[in-house]
This record gives C-alpha cells, sequence and structure tokens, in this order.
C-alpha cells in the first residue's frame, strides 16, 4: 500500500510538473510557429550550411510560410519574412525584442557600443552617434571624401586590382574622416595597423590561447583603445572638443545629469562604428562595380548623367553635396545593387518575455530574425526578383518591404553617409575610368558579407579626354 501511494504521489507531481511547464510555455493556449528543429543541440545547422543560408531560408519559407521555426547555431528561433511582422519586431514593439551578438565579438568590439544595448544607455548614444551623420554634418565633409575618392582611383590606374579589398581601403578611410576629421588622423599608422590586427581575428574562432588570430586580435584591440584614449586627451588638450565629427559628438556628451561618456564608452563606439562602416560599404560598392559592368545600359546611362554633372563645372571643378543630390539614376541604381546583393541578409534579436504575433507564441529567449533577402527577393514586392532593374525604384517600394538599412530603433544612422561616399565613387570612376572584369566574374563568397569570388578582380584604365571630359 506504501508502495502504491509512493509511486502514486511521484506520477501526481510529475504531472503537475509538466502541466505547469505547458501552462508557462504556451501562455492561452498559443502555440509555436510551424517548422522543424532538427536534432537535439546542433537542430539544423548543418542543413543550413549543407545549402547556402538564402537557399535555406527561402525552401523554409516555401514550406512553412511567412513566419517558421528552427534551431541553428545553438539557438531555437523564430524567422520572419513579412512586412508586417518585421516592422513588429523591429519597429512597433521593438522594446520587446533586444539585439543579440555572440559573446566573443561583443568583447572584440567593446560591450559599451550602441549595437549590444536597448533603452535609455542605447537612446543616449544614439543621439550623439546620429548627429554626426546628419546631413547638415557630412556635407561639409564632401571635398574630403571626393579628395579620398580620386586618391584612390589615381591609384588603381593602369592595374588590376581587387576591388573589394580597395573599396574596404577607401571606406575605412571615409569612415576615419567622419570620426576624427580631416587633420587628426590619416598619419595614425598605429591606429590603422592595430585595426587589421582586430579585423582579421573577429570572425575567427574564439579561442583566446597565445599564438591563435583570436588572441591577437584581443591584444591589438586593447592597443587600440590605448591609441583612442591617446586621441582623446591630445583633443581635451588642445581644446578641440567642439569638432562636429563623431568623435567631437560622442567627448560632448554631458547632458544635465548625465554624466560625460568615459573614454572606454567612446572608444568601443568608435571602434563600432569603424565595423559598421567599411565592410558594408565595401561589398556594396564592390557589386555596383560588377552590376554595372554587367549591365552596359545602365553603365551607360549612369555615365551620361554624372557627365552632365561634370560638363556643368570648370575642368577641375568639385563636387558638391547639391551635385550629389542630382543623381536620381545613380541612386536607383544603389537601390536596387543593395536590393540585389542584400548584404545583410538578416539580423537577430531576442524575445525579452512570451510574445504573442497573429495567435503564434515567440518564446522568452528565442531568437527571432528579419529575413530582409526573402523580402527583397519576394516576387510578390519585386517583381522578377533575379533581374537587376534599377528603373523598378522609380516607383517607391510597398512600406517594410525594403529595408537594406534596418528600421526602427536600431536601423543604420550612417546610411546617408553610406550613399553619399558611394555616389561621390560612381561619379569619378564612370566620368573618368573604364574596367574590365578579370575572369568570370561568376561565384560569390562571404567575407562575411557576400562578395563577388575573389573580391572581384579589375582591371581599370583611365578613358580618353572627350570634349575636355576626363
Ligand atoms: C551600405 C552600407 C551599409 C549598410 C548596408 C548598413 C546596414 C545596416 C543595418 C541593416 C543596420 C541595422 C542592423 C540591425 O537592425 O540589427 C545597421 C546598423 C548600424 N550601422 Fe550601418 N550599414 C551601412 C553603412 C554604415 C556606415 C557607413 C556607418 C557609420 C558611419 C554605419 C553605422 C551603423 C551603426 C552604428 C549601426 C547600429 C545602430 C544601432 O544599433 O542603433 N553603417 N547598418
Amino acid at each position: 500500500m506504501m508502495m502504491f501511494l509512493a509511486g502514486f504521489g511521484i506520477l501526481l507531481v510529475a504531472f503537475l510538473a509538466v502541466a505547469v511547464r505547458l501552462w508557462r510555455g504556451k501562455p492561452s493556449g498559443m502555440n509555436l510557429p510551424p517548422g522543424s528543429l532538427g536534432w537535439p543541440y546542433i537542430g539544423e545547422t548543418l542543413q543550413m550550411y549543407s545549402q547556402n543560408p538564402n537557399v535555406f531560408f527561402a525552401s523554409k519559407q516555401t514550406r512553412y510560410g511567412n513566419i517558421f521555426k528552427t534551431h541553428i547555431l545553438g539557438c531555437p528561433c523564430i524567422m520572419i519574412a513579412s512586412p508586417e511582422a518585421a516592422r513588429f519586431v523591429l519597429v512597433n514593439q521593438a522594446h520587446l525584442f533586444k539585439p543579440t551578438f555572440p559573446k566573443s565579438k561583443e568583447r572584440m568590439i567593446g560591450p559599451q557600443a550602441l549595437f549590444f544595448h536597448q533603452g535609455d544607455y542605447h537612446a543616449r548614444l544614439r543621439k550623439l552617434v546620429q548627429r554626426s551623420f546628419l546631413p547638415e554634418a557630412i556635407r561639409s565633409i564632401v571635398p574630403d571624401i571626393e579628395s579620398l575618392a580620386l586618391r584612390a582611383l589615381d591609384s588603381w590606374e593602369g592595374n588590376t586590382i581587387n576591388t573589394f579589398q580597395e573599396m574596404k581601403r577607401y571606406a575605412f578611410q571615409v569612415a576615419l574622416l567622419s570620426i576624427f576629421g580631416p587633420d587628426e588622423v590619416f598619419d595614425r599608422e598605429d591606429l590603422k595597423q592595430s585595426y587589421y590586427v582586430v579585423e582579421k581575428g573577429y570572425n575567427s574562432m574564439p579561442i583566446n590561447l597565445p599564438g591563435t588570430l583570436f588572441n591577437k586580435a584581443m591584444k591589438a584591440r586593447k592597443h587600440l583603445s590605448e591609441i583612442l584614449t591617446q586621441i582623446i586627451a591630445a583633443r581635451r588638450a588642445n581644446g578641440k572638443v567642439m569638432n562636429k565629427d563623431l568623435l567631437g559628438s560622442l567627448m560632448q556628451s554631458k547632458d544635465g545629469n548625465l554624466q560625460a561618456l568615459t573614454d572606454e564608452q567612446i572608444a568601443d563606439n568608435i571602434i563600432g562604428v569603424i565595423f559598421a562602416a567599411q565592410d558594408t560599404t565595401a561589398s556594396v560598392l564592390t557589386w555596383i562595380v560588377k552590376y554595372l559592368r554587367d549591365h552596359p545600359s545602365f553603365l551607360q546611362a549612369v555615365t551620361t548623367e554624372q557627365e552632365a554633372i561634370r560638363r556643368a563645372k570648370d575642368s577641375d571643378g568639385h563636387l558638391t553635396w547639391e551635385d550629389t543630390k542630382n543623381m536620381p539614376l545613380t541612386c536607383r541604381v544603389i537601390q536596387e545593387t543593395l536590393r540585389m546583393a542584400t548584404i545583410l541578409s538578416f539580423t537577430f534579436r531576442e524575445a525579452v518575455q512570451d510574445v504573442e504575433y497573429k495567435g503564434y507564441l515567440i518564446p522568452k529567449g528565442w531568437k527571432v530574425m528579419p529575413l530582409f533577402r526573402n523580402l527583397h527577393h519576394s516576387p510578390e514586392f519585386f517583381p522578377d526578383p533575379q533581374k537587376f532593374d534599377p528603373t523598378r525604384f522609380e516607383v517607391p517600394p510597398k512600406p517594410n518591404t525594403f529595408m537594406p538599412f534596418g528600421s526602427g530603433a536600431h536601423s543604420c544612422p550612417g546610411n546617408e553617409l553610406a550613399k553619399l561616399e558611394m555616389l561621390i565613387l560612381v561619379h569619378h570612376m564612370t566620368t573618368k575610368f573604364r574596367w574590365d572584369i578579370v575572369g568570370t566574374g561568376s561565384g560569390i563568397q562571404y567575407c562575411p558579407f557576400p562578395v563577388p569570388k575573389d573580391g572581384l578582380p579589375i582591371k581599370i584604365n583611365r578613358k580618353k579626354c572627350v570634349h575636355g571630359l576626363c
């Protein structure tokens, strides 16, 4: 009898435990979205990598619809591929979803950088970062960006170059210019060298043992912080704190009762911005060079638009901010490149509590991934999505279907600068140079953003002067 009662008691406790878990996990009877979670722990990671991740997500969407679950990289995830769901997560209910990154990346960039935060600290930093990338702030650096573009193009003339690597160099210089202004930083070779080491370790295995790339990168990261602290101290000493560039903005952060940012907070955010600015812009520029070469009619149309701007100037006339606002076709080429290449296929968030979306449960702690690529390649929103056709942007896309710079609280504060530096480079490249792709130009590699294989080697030459245009 005693045995029977004990057995019954154990069964009852087990039943109650299961009931409580189910009740907690499924508030008001909600179900998880459709999909499959694969094997314990590894989930569907192998399937994702055995195909191209973009093919994996597209086939899941075809099978399960616009919201589905999976389990990748050790995490249960909800994928979303409808404009409304993307808006729900990134904009309307953004407070329910926090940004999430691997700890090793946080340590490498700097844990106090704005990407990793939400709430008051994020809002404060975002204001400081945004104000140095507003049109009013960046219009004054058009001549400096132009001289960086001209210097880069001159150095490429007559050579075969790795387009992606050269675009990285250009985007890096523009990022430093917007952060430190034109005078301060171009002679800081130590800063550049340390940054290159950090960059190399960023995508390596996070094994912090002597000799590993990760270990070297962490040491270089420490050195980078020291260099930035010196630059900040020098600015304080010579009274240049009031500059309009990003460093100036971060240094003028004292606001009412809020203490000024510490040097460490400033350094984390500067390194974060360099990371956010360089490979993104360089990948898009590389795709522009490829798409224009592959579509001679658009290359001709862009060249005609840019030559009209050159013709209206003296032979050595410089580009102005107003000129860059008068390049509609080139802007559409950039938009179409951002859509076709969708260099950020998705972003990551994490539910901070159980969330209901359209009757489905998004459990607390699960990752949520808005799939930008699936939106940008949906035939419903972009007919014939694999075709490069900048004219499709003559009509604005439907709301929340085109978000190459994200949306909502964490959307890209550098988007105006990115577009500006692309327009300036394309202006001089199309009016003064011609280029041919070396090799087949086919194939994609991930660095980690998608770029044409081998960085798109091109042979680039100066055009002959015709009617004073060269
Ligand atoms: C074509 C080039 C670029 C693309 C496609 C791009 C794309 C994006 C996207 C999609 C996000 C949002 C990520 C998310 O919601 O999780 C983002 C955030 C960000 N981007 Fe960009 N970006 C580009 C260039 C730049 C540049 C040039 C800068 C700075 C000068 C920059 C600085 C940032 C920063 C600081 C954030 C984080 C904002 C926050 O968390 O509040 N980006 N970018």
